[in-house]
């Protein structure tokens, strides 16, 4: 078989078969097919697409790449949620433990931010301690011991596509509906989950910036979990201005405990991750109904049982759970400033890529791979879209390293104003899925 021979049968728009979907990927992997080649394949696939079959066999191809856990030593059937990334969303670590909290055992492995978006791997490691790699034994015991489990995905999960992924980056092939497909499912799959939700983000912030490419993607995913024996179901969700008021890592960890304590349970965030933690528990069996479901988050929130598992997940991890009580452990900025606003109006949008990319500057995000963050800085989001604000009125307060200049038009600039009050637009956009 010949490399040169599947890049001209894709150029042309053909579809390629298993074998040689296999043949690339193992060659990606192990060297033996040059960058050059896969990237151009990876080009003319973004442009081109894939059949489902195709797309499968990418997916599969990359499963096999490398491990499978092996979950089973754990009771009950698991469920993992993955997102396609956002500014501020810090689901993840209100949801685990919510999901943990009311009795499904919650595996996930989690990504490092890049670009204008966090990851949540950076998240966790602003809880001082915290081991954000864990080992699988490691992994196991926390599943086992908290029934929540979260680490930076390891080398071994799925080696092709973090190959793949690389390139991908480089040479401008990320927005494409089967690559994302299969990296992704991929994963997940690898991962050993039995059931998965996903939290597909639509909109200008978002890989996916409308709600048809963003259904596109959520059903190809939906098909290949379905295909694998995976129960699988999609939430399509607006992704524009910064979920919740905090952006930055420490400051991520600040109002992820404040949920799990009951506070601004009104939220876009908090109903999103509820609702979402909802999908997991009846997923997991242990309800049958969204009202159900949604009692019983309400419940883990008020008895405090979810921020409990939080806590016992940090201790057994190596993390200082008493910092999710007294925020002065957590890495903190060296100096706060106020973005005041310029004019009165209603707040009528808000640029969540801006913000994002704002706080990446700030050191809150990578802009390249190797690139160490600072935990502690960061943006709190003071108003939300569709508010009345007078002029001077806080905007951001914005967490900087010392001595670091802020420019506030910069800040100023992410807002867009109206006379009269925006029609306020709901969060959920569509569902996929069994
Ligand atoms: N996240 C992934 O893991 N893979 C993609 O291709 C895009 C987002």
């Amino acid at each position: 078989m010949r490399m040169y021979d599947l890049i001209y049968t894709k150029k042309l728009g053909g579809a390629l078969s298993p074998e040689q979907i296999a043949f690339w990927v193992k060659g990606a992997a192990d060297g033996s097919i040059p960058d050059e080649q896969s990237a151009s394949l990876l080009m003319a696939t973004c442009w081109r697409g894939m059949t489902t079959e195709e797309t499968l066999a990418l997916t599969l191809a990359m499963r096999d790449s490398g491990k499978r856990l092996d979950l089973s030593s754990v009771p009950g059937l698991k469920v993992d949620k993955h997102s396609t990334g956002g500014v501020g969303d810090k689901t993840t670590l209100i949801l685990g433990p919510i999901v943990a909290a009311c009795g499904v055992p919650c595996p996930m492995f989690s990504g490092r931010g890049l670009g204008h978006t966090g990851g949540t791997v950076d998240k966790f490691a602003a809880i001082p301690g915290l081991k954000v790699e864990l080992s699988e034994a490691e992994f196991l015991r926390s599943l086992a011991e908290t029934r929540f489990a979260n680490s930076a995905q390891t080398t071994d999960i799925a080696p092709a596509d973090k190959k793949l992924y690389a390139l991908r980056d480089i040479t401008a092939t990320v927005e494409s509906i089967p690559l994302i497909t299969a990296s992704i499912m991929s994963k997940k799959l690898a991962g050993g989950a039995d059931a998965l939700v996903l939290d597909v983000k639509c909109g200008p912030t978002a890989f996916m910036k409308t709600l048809e490419d963003s259904t596109t993607l959520a059903q190809s995913m939906v098909d290949v979990g379905g295909a694998h024996g995976m129960q699988i179901r999609a939430l399509i969700t607006r992704m524009d201005a910064p979920l919740g008021w905090a952006i930055g890592n420490a400051l991520e960890v600040m109002e992820s405990v404040e949920i799990l304590r009951g506070e601004h349970g009104d939220s876009e965030l908090a109903q999103m991750s509820f609702r979402l933690a909802a999908e997991m528990l009846i997923m997991g069996g242990v309800a049958c109904t969204l009202e159900q479901a949604l009692a019983r988050v309400q419940t883990s929130i008020q008895d405090g049982s979810a921020l409990d598992t939080l806590r016992r997940f940090v201790v057994l991890n190596g993390g200082d759970a008493a910092a999710l009580d007294d925020f002065s452990r957590l890495p903190q900025p060296g100096q706060a400033l106020e973005v005041l606003a310029p004019r009165d109006g209603y707040i009528c949008a808000m640029d969540g890529r801006a913000l994002g990319i704002l706080a990446m500057d700030l050191g809150a995000g990578r802009r390249d791979r190797n690139d160490v963050l600072d935990l502690g800085v960061g943006i709190r989001v003071r108003v939300t879209v569709g508010q009345k604000v007078h002029k001077g009125d806080p905007l951001f307060t914005v967490y900087a390293k010392t001595g670091a200049k802020v420019n506030t038009a910069f800040y100023q600039d992410t807002v867009a104003w109206s006379e009269v009050a925006a029609e306020a637009k709901g969060w959920l956009l569509g569902s996929i899925g069994c």
